[in-house]
């Protein structure tokens, strides 16, 4: 196992406990420093207050990277990217992890114990892990134009375009001014 990202945070549900507990152990003995935010048992249990224990650990800064497991990993990653600042891939395959950290900066993985093995996982997360993200990215060329920058954009067009309007009406109202006054 390699070791590129230090800090990870794991957590699942009922359905992937035995899963992230796996990985927990394999991660804390290959030397990365690990936050297990449960779950504690095999327990039915609501995998959204698992995503989000997570994702305010990635958005906090404690950790780098995030795993969740649930019985598919597709309620986890839902569960996750409603959180702002969290992009979460939900896959099954070697390629995809890795390519979701090259091109989408994902910052966790969901996926699915009652999907995939250890074994699987094991390399799938290994990939992940280990990507580097790709020149075009890290320049942002790829990054999600959300709704809050887009209005962000837009309030500060209208600022401009008023202070602008402003500027011209004054220097009218002064050019008016100074030729009744005749100067
Ligand atoms: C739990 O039974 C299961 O619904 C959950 O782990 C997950 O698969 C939801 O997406």
């Amino acid at each position: 196992m390699r070791l590129k990202t230090k800090k990870l945070v794991l957590a699942s549900d009922h359905a992937g406990f035995y899963l992230k507990n796996a990985l927990v152990k394999l991660f804390t003995e290959a030397g990365y420093d690990v936050i297990d935010c449960g779950t504690d048992s095999d327990s039915s249990c609501d995998y959204p207050v698992f995503a989000e224990k997570l994702c305010d650990k990635i958005n906090s800064g404690e950790a780098e990277l995030g795993i969740l497991c649930c019985g598919t990993g597709i309620g986890m990653s839902m569960a996750a990217n409603k959180v702002k600042g969290i992009r979460c891939a939900h896959c099954h395959d070697v390629f995809s992890a890795e390519a979701t950290r090259q091109h989408n900066d994902a910052n966790i993985i969901a996926f699915g114990a009652r999907v995939i093995g250890i074994a699987t996982a094991e390399m799938i997360v290994d990939e992940f892990l280990n990507a580097e993200l790709v020149t075009e990215v890290a320049f942002g060329r790829y990054r999600f134009k959300s709704k809050g920058q887009f209005e962000k954009v837009l309030l500060f067009s209208s600022v401009i375009l008023v202070g602008l309007v402003g500027i011209i009406f004054k220097s009218e109202i002064l050019t008016t001014i100074c030729s009744i006054v005749g100067i």
